[in-house]
């Protein structure tokens, strides 16, 4: 019997990145015995959910899922299936480590920073309505219990991971009320971790002060929508999305996901990038304990990406998605 999984390959681009994240995993000779199920679009048409009660059964059961990204229609349709199944599960804490790999041309090398986003409220809450025709509203709802508990993960992160600063990330100067609550409840909890130095900064200069030197941050604590732009902006000074991987944890699961989306204008061509996932799976193993096949699928992965014959398109290889994937199991051989 191996670990019980979650797998939500998802769509777009996702059944390809984690096909081959599967192959790396099970290259590593831990047992794995994945539970698979399909969410959104795709669930839709065969269960008339988009997230199935069997999947939600599954997570209930094995606490751990690996996830490729699911898309979500713009302007209308169904609802984000991610936010759904982080506010379900209440995977209130979004963790995405920003860090370069060997090799990838950057403005920046050597960056080493950790976004914490809060993963279940703030605009995602989906509470919008027509005032009057022509007016619409849009909740930003922002609450002193998840405000407090994501930043309660930050701090203990960074206590036990000898981080140095945390920076809250906020926009109070003009949102005083929701932004003010979430600042006043990291600024307490920052007073628990006095050798944690804590910083505030308001977003729209965060977001020029990470392009012009983004050395000054170590780690950035943020509600949900700044979290999304800044992740994003920060896959960027590492090389893009096809590198940066994501975990949302909660007190009793994890879903461990990239950043990226579904990449609509790749799908189905062989060209993603599977080292965002592969590299959120190295998180999920983390969880598990597994520190040495973590270790031997990162040590796999510099060597390919050192090497560079089998990269990807987006970082100026030519390889298929696939064939990256079978240079990591090449790599991880050649280790042992
Ligand atoms: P996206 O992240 O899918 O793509 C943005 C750009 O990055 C595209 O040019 C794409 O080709 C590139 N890219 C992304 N991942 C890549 C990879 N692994 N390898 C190489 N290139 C990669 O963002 P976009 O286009 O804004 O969103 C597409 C869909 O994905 C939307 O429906 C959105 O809602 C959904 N989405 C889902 C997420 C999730 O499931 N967690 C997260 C973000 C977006």
């Amino acid at each position: 019997m191996g670990y019980k999984i979650t797998l939500i390959p998802g769509d777009g681009i996702g059944p390809e990145v984690i096909k081959a994240t599967v192959r790396i995993l099970e290259a590593t000779g831990i047992k794995f015995d994945w539970e698979s199920f399909a969410a959104g679009a795709e669930a839709f048409e065969k269960y008339k959910e988009y997230i199935p009660k069997e999947l939600s059964e599954s997570i209930e059961r094995t606490r751990v899922g690996l996830k490729g990204p699911v898309t979500t229609p713009i302007g209308g349709g169904f609802s984000s299936i991610n936010v759904e199944l982080r506010k379900r599960f209440e995977l209130y804490a979004n963790f995405r480590p920003i860090r370069n790999l060997p090799h990838i041309p950057t403005r920046y090398p050597g960056v080493d920073l950790i976004v914490v986003r809060e993963n279940t409220e703030g605009l995602y809450s989906g509470i919008e309505h027509e005032v009057v025709p022509g007016v619409v509203e849009s909740l930003k709802i922002i609450t002193e219990k998840a405000s407090t508990r994501v930043s309660q993960f930050a701090f203990e992160y960074a206590r036990k991971n000898k981080r140095k600063k945390i920076h809250s990330i906020h926009k109070a100067n003009i949102m005083k009320m929701s932004d003010g609550l979430f600042l006043r409840c990291s600024r307490a909890v920052s007073k628990e971790y006095p050798e944690i130095t804590y910083g505030e900064h308001i977003v729209d200069n965060t977001c020029m002060q990470l392009v012009m030197n983004p050395y000054q941050y170590d780690m950035l604590l943020m509600e949900n929508f700044y979290g999304d732009i800044l992740s994003d902006l920060c896959a960027g000074l590492v090389g893009g999305l096809g590198l940066v991987p994501g975990a949302n944890f909660g007190d009793s699961c994890a879903i461990f996901e990239a950043v990226h989306g579904s990449a609509p204008d790749i799908a189905g061509k062989n060209v993603a990038n599977p080292t965002a996932v592969v590299r959120s799976a190295l998180l999920m193993l983390g969880h598990l304990g597994e520190h040495a096949a973590a270790a031997q699928i990162s040590n796999a992965l510099d060597a390919v990406y050192n090497d560079g014959s089998k990269l990807t398109r987006d970082v100026g290889g030519s390889a298929g998605t696939l064939e990256f994937a079978d240079s990591v199991i090449e790599a991880m051989a050649s280790q042992t």
